[in-house]
């Protein structure tokens, strides 16, 4: 099949490597001409597990391709993806002028019968305006569909690969067959549906992960008041099969690119269509204060960070990623030197994006062992594995005493690291 996909952000570019993977000839198109040229001598421009090897397999058996022309790229697509950003508008709904750019440029190249595939998170209603949009620069005949993408950062080419699940929002049966056919070397569960209920799905099925996280940290916060370890609460409850035990470590609140955003989007939606009473909102609320709450924790815990350094491990959003998109680094950072604190800060992969966004008086370095030295707080942000096995007698001799190690992620069993003669804080317990 021949597709084109527009958009070489993280999920286009994935999306274009996994289809040329499956034989298909794919082209993939963005207006950033510094990020083409870098894709097509199979550079990826942020780092991804397995990604370059997948990008330069597909480059060099000529299954994909880059270009900065639609035409190039359209004129000859059966399948056109739409995979372009869509950032928050003041009001916090998703501002769509992207989306809307990509349907007016790419109207005039389209093919007879070609589907145009909407798979950038965006609320029901789009595909009607994109059609709308199209149909007056082009007299061809041609589809609108949605599927949407639930790939996480740090194992996107495993999700694509393997997807849970895959929604064709479609109702066309020509639409529904091809795009059915495309998806099946992936999944057997493909499910069809309207195109407003799979552009639902996606938001509900974030909004609610965003959701079971703050629910979780909620619950750590009353641990912390009577005694009982949040960790032994998830297992009291996930045995329950109704409940299950993935997906809610407790910690900083929610990060990344897309939960945040998400459950932005879905407030200012609900609003916009008169729920103005939404839990959604409230989700929100809470994970946008839970950092500043807990520094306050903190600061009484250490006795003030004045005066203090603090080292800190971890600055990309999550493990696997130099994606520092709403990441805890960006809140903790700023707020300790804001209260006197010097940081010394590591990461495996984000030192160089982080750098940009974060004060210029933090110091870094490449091993977690330099970042303890001389330092008074050891706070652990996130779950690298590099971080994974500590060895805390040594951290022990480097750091001042006494010294705290602050575990964000809850990663550590508190008396090991106590046995060093550490204070321990972890979440929840
Ligand atoms: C998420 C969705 O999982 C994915 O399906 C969607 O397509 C895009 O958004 P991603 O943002 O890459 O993916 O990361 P994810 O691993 O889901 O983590 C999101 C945030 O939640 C991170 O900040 C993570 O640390 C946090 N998190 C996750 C928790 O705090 N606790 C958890 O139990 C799980």
């Amino acid at each position: 099949m021949k597709i084109a996909c527009i958009g070489t952000g993280f999920v286009g570019v994935v999306t274009s490597a996994v289809f040329a993977k499956l034989g298909h000839q794919v082209v993939g198109l963005d207006i950033d001409e510094a990020k083409i040229k870098s894709l097509s001598q199979g550079k990826v421009p942020f780092f991804e597990p397995d990604l370059e090897e997948i990008l330069q397999e597909t480059l060099a058996s000529n299954n994909l391709s880059f270009t900065t022309s639609y035409q190039e790229a359209i004129s000859q697509a059966e399948v056109v993806f739409i995979m372009v950003g869509t950032p928050s508008a003041p009001d916090g709904q998703a501002d769509l002028k992207y989306v809307f750019a990509a349907a007016k440029d790419l109207a005039p190249y389209l093919q007879e019968k070609a589907i145009v595939v909407i798979k950038s998170t965006v609320p029901p209603g789009t595909n009607q305006k994109v059609a709308q949009i199209i149909q007056k620069l082009t007299s061809v005949q041609f589809t609108t569909a949605s599927v949407p993408e639930f790939l996480k950062e740090g194992s996107a080419v495993h999700d694509t690969l393997h997807p849970d699940r895959v929604l064709i929002g479609a109702t066309d049966p020509y639409t529904i067959e091809v795009l059915t056919k495309l998806h099946q070397p992936l999944t057997n569960k493909i499910l069809v549906m309207k195109p407003e209920s799979a552009q639902m799905a996606k938001y509900s099925a974030n909004t609610y992960l965003a959701q079971r996280i703050t629910f979780i940290n909620q619950i750590a916060n009353l641990c912390e008041k009577n005694g009982a370890d949040v960790q032994e609460v998830i297992q009291g409850i996930g045995h329950d099969k109704r409940i299950g035990l993935h997906y809610w470590y407790p910690g900083l609140g929610y990060g990344g690119s897309c939960f945040p955003k998400d459950v932005k989007e879905i407030a200012a939606y609900s609003k916009s269509v008169g729920e103005t009473d939404s839990l959604f909102i409230k989700i929100d609320e809470l994970n946008e204060n839970r950092i500043p709450r807990l520094m306050e924790k903190y600061n009484q815990l250490v006795g003030g960070f004045t005066g203090k350094t603090v080292a800190v491990l971890g600055l990309s959003f999550k493990p696997n990623t130099n994606d520092i998109r709403e990441a805890p680094a960006l809140k903790v950072i700023p707020w300790l030197i804001d209260h006197g604190a010097q940081v010394r800060a590591t990461d495996p992969q984000a030192i160089e994006v982080a750098r940009s966004h974060l004060p210029s008086q933090v110091t870094y370095f490449n091993d977690p062992y330099e970042t303890a030295k001389t330092s008074h707080v050891l706070f652990h942000l996130i779950e690298w594995s590099d971080y994974s096995h500590l060895d805390f007698k040594r951290l022990a001799q480097l750091m001042h005493q006494p010294a705290y190690f602050i575990d964000t992620r809850n990663q550590y069993d508190p008396q090991l690291v106590q046995q060093h003669g550490f204070t321990y804080q972890g979440v929840g317990r």
